[in-house]
Order: C-alpha cells, then structure tokens, then sequence
C-alpha cells in the first residue's frame, strides 16, 4: 500500500475549547474522518468513532452513523481519556458535562478491563445503577473510588431529570465460570519458572495454571484474572495490631478467612479512618477524621496501607465485624496470557512481575504477583477467569506482517502471539521488540526467542537494554533508529501492538511511531497523528498496556 501526504484538516474545535493542541488535532481529524471531509479518507463508522473516542455515544452504541455525528456534536469525545492525565485535570475538563461523562472522567482511563468493564461502560453501569460498587478501579486507587463517591452522592441527592441509560446486559457466555470476575472457576496452579537470571533487579515469574476441569478456554490476546489471597504474615500482623481472635465467627467464615482472601490490606479506604475515628478522642480523632476526608495531615496518607494506619493509631480495639466492613474488597488481577492453547492445550501460562518495594522500614509486597511468585504452591486450587481482550488480537489474515513492542513483561501476549503463528503456520512475517534493563540476567524467554528467530519464525528481533551502559536505551530508541523499516512494514499492511506499561512506555512508543511516520511518509505531524487514528481504527495499532 502506498500512502501520499495529504493536506491539512479542517478545524472543527473552536480554539476557545479547554484542549491542548494535540488533543485539538486528534479531535479534528476524527471529526475530519466522521465528516468524511478530508479528500481520501474513509468516513469512520458509528463503532469505530465510539471506540476511538470512548463514550461518544450515550447509550449502548447504535448502528446508525448519524447518532454518531449527533452525538460527536453534542459531546466533543472524551478528550480526558490519557491514563497519563492527572485526575484533577480529567475532571476539569469534564466539567459541566452530563454525569456519566464526570463519572468516566474519574476512571484511570486505561481500559484495562480490570473491573469487568471498560471506563465508559463502568461509567454507564453507574450511571444506570446496574453496578452498585464504587471501588472496583484498581489502577484508580482511592482517588478514584473517592470522587466516584462524591457524583454518586450528588446522583443520589438530586432530583432525576434524565432516566437512565439501559445498561449493557450480561453476555450469556460470561454466565459461564470461568468467563468473568463476577463467576470465576477453579483452576490448578502448576509450576513458577524464574525468568531473571542472577545479578537481576527484577523478580519476574513464568507462571504455569492447569485449566482441565476448569472448563475454561481463551484465544492469544486475551487477559487471565486471578483471585489472590493475601500473604498469611500480612493477616497475622492486622490481628495482632487489632488484637481481636483469629478464629472470631464473621457470618459463615472466620476473621482470619476474610482477612485472608475476602478484604484488601492495600491502601487503608477512607471507612477505615472513619471507624477509627469513632474508637479515639483528642487530637487522634481529628487527624483520623482528616484522613477520612482525604486530608494528608502528616504528609505519609499515600504510604498508608490497613495495617500502616492500625501502627499509626496503635491501641484501638475495632469491634472484628465492623472492622471487615471498613475495608476494601479484595480485587482480582489481569494478566496477559503468554501461551496458546495450539501449543499448550489445557494450560495457560502468565509472566509475572513480583511487585515488592520498602516503604520505611517495612517491605511492602504487591498481593497477586507476590501471591503467583511465592506464596501459592503447585497442586492449589486457585480462583481464575478469562478477560477477553476487546481489541488486542492477531490479524485475522495470517499472511500480514506484525510489529510488536513488548518491554519487561509486555512480551507476554506476544509470546503467545508467536506460539500461534507457529502452531498455525501463519506465513505473515513477525518482528519483536523487547527490552528490559539488563542483556545478560533481563533477556526473558532469550533461548526460546533465538530459536524461533534461527528457525525464521521471528523475522526480526531487536532489543533494548536501558542498564547495559551509561545511557538508557529504551524499545523507542531502537524503533526510531529502524524507521525506515518499520514504516515500510505498516505500509506493506502490518499490524502494530503495543504491550506493558500504560504511563510512559505505551506514550513514548506511540510518539516515536508519530516520528517514524513524519520523518518517512512525507506526512505532516497533524497527518501522522490522524494516520495512527486510522491504523487503531483499522485494528491495525492496538494496545494491551497496564
Ligand atoms: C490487562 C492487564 C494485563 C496485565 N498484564 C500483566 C502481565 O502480563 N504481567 C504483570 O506482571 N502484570 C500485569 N498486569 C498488572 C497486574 O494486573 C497487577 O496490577 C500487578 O501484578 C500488581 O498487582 P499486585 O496485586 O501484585 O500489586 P498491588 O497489591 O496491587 O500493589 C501494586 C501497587 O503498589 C504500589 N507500588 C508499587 N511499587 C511501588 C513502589 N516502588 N513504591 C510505592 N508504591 C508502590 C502502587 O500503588 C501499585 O499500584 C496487567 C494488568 C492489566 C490491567
Ligand atoms: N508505577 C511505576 O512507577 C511503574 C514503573 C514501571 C513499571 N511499573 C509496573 O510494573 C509492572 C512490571 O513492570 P515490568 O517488569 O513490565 O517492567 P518495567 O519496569 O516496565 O521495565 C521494562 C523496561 O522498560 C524500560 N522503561 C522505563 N521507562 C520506559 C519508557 N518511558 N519507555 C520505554 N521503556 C521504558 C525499563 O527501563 P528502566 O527501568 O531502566 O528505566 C525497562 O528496561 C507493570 O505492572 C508496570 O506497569 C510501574
């Protein structure tokens, strides 16, 4: 395909209206594209625009492209949705807009299907009052829960003027075990393989889960869900503080039970101050009502997890009942799969970073990766469901090239990516990205990898090591040396894919392929931006980042 540099897009966007300058040019070019003003551009469908701009449809998406227009008229998108955007600013840029728009601009915007929904459609279960919970954005944290709390206070308060959206009904395939968080199966847990070598700063985990019996299967591209269990010495350490029996009967389970797998040990929720609030007095009271609002009286509130806050008010007695009830639920966790089913029937395998950190003088431990890279042993039962990935999947035509940019353990779908072109003998040439920090203990999967590069199967492997040397070599880096390359791949018909951290890695590597397509197209930046609008259109630049 060849592609010629095209004139600059009409301005829709007042120059008034509160975006920066990049969002203005994306927004005109979707518009541009809906419009189908600009010379040679197919006009996007209702769907795609919904996708492209999360929620630009009010309710469940229509078929019909002049809702989409309408709605694109109406409602400029969603321009809050950069999960690099701090959240004070995505809500000043939802304000005054309808509440399910503020609700969706609390999310963390990354999409990531943690919580069973995407951002906009968690803001429509909300909004419709089909889903109840407040707290199920993980990546959001408190700040989230907390400000979703606050629109829904005022939802709750106000006088209904609009009915409700009709929330999305429950697909009959996720009624299944297995096919959501909400009715997850049980699978078997088999092996942990480390995948540093000595000499490593990361503990990163290969893990293996046997499915048989769990009756649950899945396609390369997609997410496994875990119900972890919170480390045992953690449980220990919250009875000791609170000082309550371990054995104390919580409706049909213990107090160690729920502590141990029903309640999150993470960050300490607002309701647990609130209840220590009401077990001091004094100057203890009002620091523990402070905390409470989300106040930071003495500049550690971030640092607070449940048992940080039981030292940090040593001595209350919380009746165990109303304890539990003060926390957070306990979440499961994604992670993308690394295996296929064609070459590991019956299995699912995950690669895993082991999220350990010191805060003071205690050593804080992530609870699910921790839970995989440790504390779970082969042969335990373990709570699982797949994620379906919505639009991170393999070229339906298997003669496409694929270029994918997978640093740390965002090679994990890719692995699986390149098991199944293999099984399949997909003739589609492939080229990986990968980078971590250090060649000789950081190279995950390096023997695997080699081979299927020797064998042909990896067309192309080109790596990235940001601690080999006195300069950071990042995957971008590498991308922007290869331009010429790459943009002679996507403009054979390639598919791009992009894989791991969502705050600065998924932003740098989406520039530097705005630089590629600048430096090799003859395409301005406004073109080449408005050209990547068209590939993830297309599902030819799709995303998988966390
Ligand atoms: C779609 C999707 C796919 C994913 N795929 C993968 C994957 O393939 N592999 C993978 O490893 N992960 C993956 N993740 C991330 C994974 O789901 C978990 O978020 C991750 O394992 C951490 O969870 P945890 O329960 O261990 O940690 P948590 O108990 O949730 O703790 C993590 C939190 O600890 C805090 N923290 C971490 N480090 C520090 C520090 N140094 N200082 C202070 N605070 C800190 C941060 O608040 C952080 O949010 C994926 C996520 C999604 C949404
Ligand atoms: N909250 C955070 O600050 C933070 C940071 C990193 C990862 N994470 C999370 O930690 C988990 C596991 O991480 P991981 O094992 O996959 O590896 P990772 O820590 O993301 O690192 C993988 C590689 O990416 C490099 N890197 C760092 N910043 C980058 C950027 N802007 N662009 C491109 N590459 C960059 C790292 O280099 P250097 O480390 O040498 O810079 C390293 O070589 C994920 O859940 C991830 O989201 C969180």
């Amino acid at each position: 395909m060849s592609v010629s540099p095209r004139a600059p897009i009409p301005s829709f966007i007042p120059e008034t209206a509160p975006f920066t300058p990049e969002q203005r040019t994306w927004l005109n070019g979707l518009l541009a594209g809906l419009f189908g003003l600009e010379e040679g551009i197919t006009p996007l469908s209702a769907a795609e625009a919904a996708r492209l701009v999360p929620g630009l449809l009010p309710g469940p998406p229509s078929s019909a492209d002049t809702k989409a227009a309408d709605a694109a008229a109406a409602d400029d998108g969603a321009p809050w949705h950069d999960p690099a955007m701090p959240l004070p600013e995505r809500m000043k840029l939802a304000d005054g807009r309808p509440l399910q728009r503020r609700l969706m601009a609390a999310m963390a915007q990354q999409d990531c299907g943690q919580c069973g929904y995407n951002c906009n459609d968690y803001a429509q279960a909300l909004f419709a009052k089909s889903e109840k919970r407040l707290n199920l954005c993980v990546p959001g944290g408190k700040e989230t829960s907390r400000t979703l709390k606050a629109l829904h206070q005022g939802m709750e308060s106000a006088p209904s003027t609009t009915t409700p959206a009709a929330a999305p009904a429950l697909p009959a395939a996720k009624a299944e075990p297995g096919r959501s968080r909400d009715n997850p199966a049980y699978a078997s847990f088999l092996s942990r393989r480390r995948l540093n070598k000595p000499g490593s700063q990361k503990e990163t985990w290969h893990i293996d889960i046997d499915l048989a019996g769990a009756d649950v299967d899945y396609t390369v591209g997609d997410s496994f869900g875990i119900f972890p269990a919170n480390d045992p010495h953690l449980v220990d350490a919250v009875l000791a503080a609170i000082d309550a029996p371990a054995e104390f009967p919580i409706a049909a389970r213990t107090l160690r039970e729920e502590l141990t797998d029903g309640v999150s040990l993470s960050p300490a929720p607002d309701m647990l101050f609130e209840l220590i609030s009401h077990l001091t007095g004094g100057e203890r009271k009002q620091k523990a009502k402070r905390l409470a609002a989300g106040q930071d009286p003495d500049g550690d509130a971030g640092a607070l997890d449940v048992l940080a806050a039981l030292h940090k008010f040593p001595g209350i007695r919380p009746d165990p009942e109303a304890f539990i009830e003060a926390l957070d639920p306990l979440q499961p966790r994604l992670y993308s799969i690394s295996s296929s089913l064609k070459t590991s029937p019956g299995r699912v395998s995950l690669t895993v970073d082991a999220v350990r950190y010191e805060i003071g003088a205690r050593l804080r431990h992530g609870v699910c990766s921790t839970f995989l890279g440790g504390r779970v042993s082969p042969g335990d039962k373990i709570k699982v469901y797949v994620q379906k990935a919505q639009h991170f999947a393999l070229p339906r035509d298997p003669s496409r090239s694929v270029i994918m940019i997978g640093p740390g353990t965002g090679i994990a779908p890719f692995r699986a990516f390149l098991h199944e072109r293999q099984a399949t003998g997909a003739p589609g040439r492939n080229w990986l990205f990968f980078g971590h920090q250090r060649s000789n203990c950081d190279f995950f999967y390096e023997e695997e990898l080699l081979e299927m590069r020797a064998a042909g199967l990896l067309t192309r492997l080109t790596l990235a090591w940001s601690r080999d040397g006195a300069k950071k070599v990042y995957v971008q880096h590498r991308m922007r040396e290869l331009g010429r390359d790459i943009w002679s791949w996507i403009e054979n018909g390639a598919h791009i894919y992009v894989c791991g951290d969502a705050l600065r890695m998924a932003k740098d590597v989406e520039a530097a392929l705005v630089d590629i397509i600048v430096d090799h197209s003859g395409r301005t930046r406004d073109q080449a931006m408005r050209f990547l609008v068209e590939l993830k259109a297309a599902d030819r630049y799709q995303a998988d980042v966390y």
